[in-house]
């Protein structure tokens, strides 16, 4: 994991705080989180991995789910929003290339904030170079991270091509969303889509009907632009996934055994999270010409569940 440099709060609190609204603070294991807080919903980040942890718009329940236990040996946070880039799952390669790349491990910082009109909070973030990463991505390809924080969450994340040959990358944003219970949720807007599924081998499957979780889940729907909706009967909720500069959306639950292996979830914490990913990955990956850009929006919002007839 890379290093975060040495953070002077007060000045980030000058610099940047929008009078109060926004709180740089050290957090668990020292790692430098900034608080949001404006009349819409509140939020927390962390620069360790540029990953969202928490949204909560007003009268709502946490829309984001995340593990009561903070990251230990050099872990991102498990929950919020990590950050998969420039590849996702396994390096193509090489063995010791981390799992979904290396910018949710990698510090990262803030370059501007903003109140916007209606009264959300925009921060701008940009992923700092580290040299230990470079054998794994020598390339000048700038990556930011603009975040939105309102009644929607927005996310922006851009990569830049400053090379002078086609680059071939992933990205995913690799949401957990807060639910009541896994098993009671269903998952709409994939239906008739195409998945590979990672608990089978990677074998090809159509989608019938709303997604329903009920065993481990790890697909990989491809050629998928739609947004997804969340129904959360329990907690009479709809969570709206809308995205643009997306051909990806992965659903995944580790379930009971893995998750006990995988020890960050805490206790049942699996019953209470699924991640609806919004990525270019496996046979939708990215290819970026020289001097090419590519954003990968979301927006996530929560709606009242109606039953479907
Ligand atoms: C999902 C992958 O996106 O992330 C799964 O499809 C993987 O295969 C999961 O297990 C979690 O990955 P990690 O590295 O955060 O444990």
């Amino acid at each position: 994991m890379g290093t975060a440099p040495n953070i002077d709060y007060t000045l980030m609190n000058t610099r940047f705080g929008l009078g109060g609204q926004i709180v740089f603070k050290e957090g668990a294991g020292g790692m430098p989180l900034v608080m949001v807080t404006n009349s819409q919903a509140h939020a927390q980040i962390s620069l360790q991995g540029g990953q969202l942890l928490r949204w909560t718009p007003g009268g709502q329940r946490p829309v984001i789910w995340l593990s009561p236990q903070a990251p230990a040996n050099g872990k991102p946070w498990r929950g919020g929003v990590p950050v998969c880039w420039p590849w996702f799952g396994p390096h193509a390669t090489e063995t010791h290339g981390p799992t979904h790349g290396f910018a949710r491990t990698s510090p990262w910082e803030i370059t501007a904030t903003a109140r916007l009109p209606q009264g959300a909070t925009r921060l701008w973030l940009r992923l700092i170079t580290q040299t230990d990463t470079q054998s794994w991505w020598p390339h000048a390809t700038p990556l930011t991270l603009q975040i939105t924080v309102g009644t929607k969450l927005e996310m922006t994340l851009t990569t830049q091509n400053n090379t002078d040959i086609p680059l071939t990358l992933s990205d995913a944003l690799h949401t957990y969303f807060a639910v009541s219970d896994v098993r009671q949720i269903k998952i709409h807007g994939l239906a008739h889509g195409t998945y590979l599924d990672k608990t089978a081998g990677g074998t090809r499957h159509s989608q019938q009907g709303p997604v329903t979780i009920t065993a481990e889940t790890d697909r990989v729907y491809v050629d998928t632009l739609t947004d997804c909706l969340i129904d959360d009967p329990l907690w009479r909720r709809r969570i709206r996934v809308a995205k643009r500069g997306s051909r990806t959306t992965v659903v995944w639950n580790p379930w009971e055994e893995k998750a006990a292996k995988m020890g960050d979830l805490g206790p049942q914490g699996y019953l209470n999270m699924v991640c609806v990913e919004s990525a270019n990955a496996l046979e939708n990956t990215l290819t970026l010409a020289p001097g090419e850009q590519h954003s990968l929006w979301v927006s996530y919002s929560c709606e009242e569940f109606k039953p479907r007839t």
